[in-house]
């Protein structure tokens, strides 16, 4: 059980490098098990959510090596089970698996994932477009290859995961597969340009309707993962709301259109300084927003609206949140309001932030990955000293936070 102790009011300075996406990393580490030839990915965040995947794929054969952000994968010797149960558990973007063993064996069976809770997070949509079975006590999920459905699928709505499952599921199907209602965010625009650099044929990459048009086998490729443009929002927010001066390198700036449009909103200063490279300087006085209203991409991202909602307990006036995709998603609130915040909470997917309010260091704990980050920089911005528990959540998707904000000017450390 580690922590954070934070020692707030120090405005961010300089210059902060974004590491690949957890989002996009994941589903491409999976991608890989679709071809037999080794296959190299670059700019892999070190971050515990991968250390799990590869984990779960050494005991199924893989050979991995992960060093400076490059790994190195073998899934000539893939092996379909026993899919260890404990480590699934820990992180729901295990159910990627589902698509590329299932391509590889004509069948697979999966553990249910754990992960994050964030409400319900049904993976309904998995099920239904994959045509999967629940067994063994709804402990199980199986399918095979003979079951699944051709030609068409229509989502049920659109799912970011079981999106990049069908794909997987797809691209070496004989025949082509539409899927309509496709999320199309930059990390599953991300897995389909590895997949067609390893030889796959998707199109309508960026859209909401692909279509994939079967191949007979994959190669092995070298491929580098796309920024993670929600580490870049978080930083981004981190420097606003601690009345800093930063610039953000390595992020890919149109990805993030509707976060910018809020930040601009709040009255911080964004500014494109070269390729990649954004400048953040916060204002002195920040402005509420009439209604923050998250969605799936291209509008204002979910994982992005705790850390946000931080900002906005400094701003004047009433800000509304309106959190459509989760119902579990506004717990933290509860530690915010620990640390001074006033707030209303509507129900559970709405809730009012009532600023400007002076947020005090006080003990606190993160609920999940982003309401950890939430945490980290609304101590940042406290008078005092923070103590931040379950910090685990922060090191499944964040890499070296504390190193990257300490060259930031931060005062933080980490405890046992
Ligand atoms: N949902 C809606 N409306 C929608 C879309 C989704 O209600 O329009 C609901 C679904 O019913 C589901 C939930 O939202 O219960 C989750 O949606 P989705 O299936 O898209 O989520 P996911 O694929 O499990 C990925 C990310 C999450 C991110 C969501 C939403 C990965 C590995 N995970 O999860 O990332 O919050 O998409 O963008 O890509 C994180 O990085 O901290 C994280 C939780």
């Amino acid at each position: 059980m580690q922590k954070f102790i934070i020692k707030g009011g120090i405005p961010l300075k300089g210059k902060v490098k974004i590491s690949g996406s957890k989002n996009a990393a994941l589903p491409c580490i999976a991608a890989c098990l679709l071809t037999v030839e080794p296959c190299i990915l670059k700019n892999v965040p070190d971050i515990e959510d991968v250390h799990t995947l590869l984990k779960i794929l050494n005991a199924l054969n893989v050979q991995t090596e992960f060093k400076d952000h490059t790994l190195k994968i073998n899934a000539k010797n893939l092996k379909s089970n026993p899919i260890n149960k404990n480590l699934v558990k820990q992180m729901r973007a295990s159910i990627l698996l589902l698509g590329p063993i299932l391509s590889r064996f004509g069948n697979v069976r999966l553990p249910f994932p754990g992960g994050c809770v964030l409400g319900k997070r049904s993976i309904d949509t998995h099920l239904k477009a994959l045509n999967c079975k629940i067994s063994d006590n709804n402990e199980i999920i199986s399918i095979k290859t003979k079951n699944l459905k051709t030609n068409k699928i229509i989502m049920s709505e659109i799912s970011v995961t079981a999106t990049e499952n069908i794909i997987m599921a797809s691209v070496l199907k004989k025949g082509t597969t539409e899927i309509r209602l496709a999320a199309c965010e930059p990390h599953v625009q991300d897995l389909c340009g590895l997949l067609n650099k390893m030889g796959a044929k998707i199109k309508g990459i960026g859209s909401n309707n692909l279509e994939i048009t079967g191949v007979k086998r994959l190669k092995g490729v070298t491929y580098s993962i796309t920024p993670d443009y929600l580490e870049a929002g978080t930083y981004a927010i981190a420097a606003s709301v601690t009345n800093g001066e930063i610039v953000i390198e390595n992020v890919i700036i149109n990805q993030l259109d509707s976060f910018w449009n809020a930040l601009m909103e709040t009255g911080v200063n964004v500014k494109t300084v070269g390729k990649n490279k954004i400048a953040i300087k916060a204002s002195k006085k920040i402005k509420s927003i009439k209604q923050l209203r998250t969605a799936v991409y291209p509008s204002f991202p979910t994982d992005l609206q705790a850390p946000f909602a931080v900002l906005l307990t400094q701003a004047e006036g009433v800000s509304k949140i309106f959190e459509t995709l989760f119902e579990g998603r506004l717990n933290y609130l509860f530690e915010l309001e620990k640390m001074g915040a006033k707030l209303e909470i509507l129900n559970p997917h709405e809730a009012l932030i009532i600023g400007p309010r002076k947020l005090k260091g006080v003990s606190i704990s993160s609920c999940d990955l982003r309401a950890g980050a939430a945490m980290v920089i609304a101590a940042l911005a406290a008078e005092g000293e923070t103590e931040i528990s379950n910090i685990s959540y922060i090191d499944r998707g964040y890499e070296k936070l504390e190193e990257k904000l300490k060259k930031l000017g931060a005062q933080i450390k980490r405890i046992k």
